[in-house]
């Protein structure tokens, strides 16, 4: 049974355009999702690393919302534009992008 060495989750909730909280993904498609997805498998990781999509993670105001496990790392306002700098930064070196690094965790490491 395979076992992953890093989950990234990332949230693909959806909410209606008027929901207070907002939403992660409100155009529904999982853009950043299958971004993450691709770039595993253009990098050679996808045995290694799995991109799973997540329901909501609570961090809604500061979406769309990222948490890499097993380390906890949190991302907040991630575009698809950033999913090759976390992967070679943050996965593959090992230095999470800190410009990307929810409010309350920024102090973290890898
Ligand atoms: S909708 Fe993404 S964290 Fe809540």
């Amino acid at each position: 049974m395979a076992k992953f060495e890093r989950h990234i989750f990332i949230c693909t909730n959806q909410r209606p355009a008027d929901a207070p909280r907002g939403c992660c993904d409100a155009n529904g498609l999982g853009e950043l999702q299958l971004a993450f997805k691709k770039e595993l498998t253009a990098r050679g990781l996808k045995d290694r690393m799995r991109a799973n999509k997540a329901g909501c993670l609570d961090q809604c105001e500061q979406g769309p919302t990222v948490v890499v496990y097993p380390e906890g790392v949190w991302y907040a306002g991630v575009k698809t534009e950033d999913v090759a700098e976390i992967v070679q930064s943050h996965l593959i070196e090992g230095h999470p992008v800190t410009r990307l690094l929810m409010a309350d965790n920024e102090s973290a490491d890898a």
